[in-house]
């Protein structure tokens, strides 16, 4: 191991794919967290590849301009779920993660690429779960008049949207905004909690045990660290 992989309490760099199907917003955050050289907000690791399901993801260009080595694979080139993640297994495990993150990757995934990275996958998905599990999730709070909404980070387990919360950060909702008010809002928690979250996770004091996401030896409850509620 290089001496640039080690930080003085010896622990060695992670390694992070991120799976994208979009604009991959979060993922340039992500990358630049972990390129942030001050210890208090940086990330311990390095985005060493993204892979979209669509070779037309905006975010694989964003991407490639960082220097971070891209590859799509696309789903329409499968005939089943199945296939697809096991090629998406086989793609994957090539960069060899420490952890995987999904940000804006809109496929559901089975058990074939859930098992294979098992407590090792985490997922940010804008609502308050488990309220919103799904699609058009901004929508779906405004149609229920909701006066608050948010984003959560959770483990990803073979329940969609399912596996334990990590952290969630609520927003208000204002009588005239539309979906979009609320994306723009969600958005500007996400670029907030994604990174802490993966920052803990890279310093080694979160993981996934069979009771549910752990930080720092304490088990977090339903809404993750920190919920008022
Ligand atoms: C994010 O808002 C993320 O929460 C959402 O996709 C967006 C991706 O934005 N993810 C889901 O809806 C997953 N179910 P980005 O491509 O700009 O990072």
């Amino acid at each position: 191991m290089s001496a640039a992989a080690m930080v003085a309490n010896g622990s060695a760099r992670k390694r992070i794919v991120v799976l994208i199907s979009g604009s991959g917003t979060n993922m340039v955050n992500i990358a630049e967290h972990c390129r942030l050289v001050n210890p208090g907000q940086g990330i311990h690791a390095d985005v060493v590849a993204v892979v979209a399901n669509r070779a037309d993801a905006k975010g694989l260009a964003k991407a490639a301009a960082m220097g971070i080595h891209t590859a799509a694979l696309a789903h329409t080139d499968f005939t089943s779920r199945e296939d697809y993640d096991a090629a998406l297994v086989e793609l994957v495990s090539s960069y060899q993660p420490d952890l995987i993150v999904l940000a804006g990757f809109m496929r559901v995934l089975t058990p074939v690429f859930v098992s294979a990275f098992a407590d090792r996958i985490m997922n940010i998905h804008p609502s308050l779960l488990p309220k919103y599990k799904g699609m058009h999730t901004h929508q779906r709070a405004l149609d229920a008049g909701d006066t608050e909404h948010g984003v959560s980070v959770h483990f990803v387990t073979e329940e969609l949207d399912g596996g334990p919360v990590i952290l969630q950060s609520k927003i208000p909702i204002f009588p005239e905004d539309t979906a979009e008010d609320l994306q723009e809002r969600v958005h500007e928690q996400e670029y907030r909690i994604y990174p802490l979250v993966i920052r803990w996770f890279c310093a080694d004091r979160l993981r996934l045990t069979e009771q549910g996401a752990e930080l720092d030896g304490e088990l977090l409850g339903e809404h993750g660290y920190a919920a008022d509620d």
